[in-house]
């Protein structure tokens, strides 16, 4: 048996939405039962300052995010949950690395380009060099899988071409290449009032995504309201959907929450009115949500068990970490 270690990671910033909860953190909870996996979960406040963001709220995001994760599975008995900048090893081993990453890579990455928006002369260094945190984040720990959504495939190809460059120059294998691990349905959930653009945290309008915190009320206003077309019900093939990514988006999140194939939920709701299949759909997602929901209140009430999860995580975090560190610095050179 190889020993799997995967790492995976959240900004905390603003809450948790179905698309987090499907496209990454259900597949989080997952991994847990394999037996031969260690299992690493960050909350990369480091991450979360590269855009604009507001310092009273810092502290209280990263515990909502801990929340999530807890509420959503993640067991802190099974897995180590911490808190990137108490693991003061990640932006060193970032440095070192920037060392070797190509600027002419870092231009190609895509979430850059999304989130500098037009005027890139005016985005920070923090904001550029992003993927070189990732990189680290997952390189410290000699991650073998990282469960992640489809936007971060690329990310993981950059820090898997650090790993090349970085054993080939230093002569070894000292880091290990990271694979990404993609949900295999509903990797990708698309916003609400837009079925070509992603669910997104930062979407101005809270009406484009269902968040983890959201009531029975809200969930039900906000399905009621998503965009569908004029081409009438759910049909009966998923063929069909091809030009439809409103309702097809609707059916994904259907089968993703509920465990089942988009097909099975095709066959099932076939020639049902929009209308009703809203409602269905609403019921399902309110009858999943709510325990979640009830978790994050119930956790945010004590918070001081949220922060000693966080303590307990980052010293075993530190105690992998370190040694990586340190033997990254000896191949390079360093006098100790
Ligand atoms: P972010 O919300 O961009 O900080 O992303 C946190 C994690 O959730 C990453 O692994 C993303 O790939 C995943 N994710 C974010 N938005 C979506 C979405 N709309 N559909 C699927 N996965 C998503
Ligand atoms: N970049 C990821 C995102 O935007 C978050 C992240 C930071 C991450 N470090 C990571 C994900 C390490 C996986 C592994 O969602």
């Amino acid at each position: 048996m190889t020993q799997k270690r995967i790492l995976s990671g959240m900004q905390p910033t603003n809450n948790l939405h179905v698309g987090n909860y499907l496209g990454a953190l259900k597949n989080w909870v997952k991994l847990q039962d394999d037996k031969t996996a260690e299992c690493l979960y960050c909350v990369v406040d480091l991450h979360a300052i590269t855009a604009n963001y507001d310092p009273t709220n810092l502290a209280q995001n990263t515990r909502e995010i801990t929340a999530g994760y807890i509420a959503a599975g993640v067991d802190p008995a099974r897995s180590t949950i911490f808190l990137q900048s108490a693991v003061p090893q990640h932006p060193y081993l970032m440095w070192l690395l920037a060392t070797m990453t190509q600027m002419g890579k870092l231009n190609r990455m895509t979430q850059f380009k999304d989130k500098a928006g037009k005027d890139k002369e005016k985005a920070g260094l923090g904001l550029y060099s992003y993927p070189v945190l990732m990189a680290a984040d997952i390189l410290l720990y000699h991650a073998t899988h990282v469960p992640v959504g489809d936007d971060q495939v690329q990310h993981i190809e950059l820090a898997r071409d650090i790993v090349a460059t970085f054993n080939h120059r230093y002569n070894g294998e000292h880091l290990t290449s990271p694979e990404a691990v993609l949900m295999p349905d509903g990797a990708r959930i698309m916003s609400l009032r837009d079925g070509t653009n992603k669910m997104s945290k930062s979407a101005q309008s809270d009406m484009t995504r269902i968040n983890l915190t959201d009531d029975a009320d809200l969930i039900a206003k906000k399905f009621k309201k998503a965009k569908t077309d004029t081409l009438g019900g759910i049909p009966d093939t998923i063929k069909s959907l091809e030009d439809r990514p409103e309702v097809k988006n609707l059916l994904t999140i259907y089968a993703a929450l509920n465990d089942q194939k988009i097909e099975e939920i095709v066959t099932q709701y076939a020639g049902t009115e929009m209308s009703a299949f809203k409602t269905a759909l609403t019921d399902m997602a309110v009858a999943k949500l709510a325990p979640m929901t009830s978790e994050v209140r119930r956790l945010l009430d004590n918070p001081s068990d949220i922060d000693a999860v966080l303590h307990k995580g980052a010293d075993k975090a530190r105690s992998i970490a370190a040694p990586t560190l340190d033997k990254v610095m000896d191949v390079m050179g360093f006098l100790k």
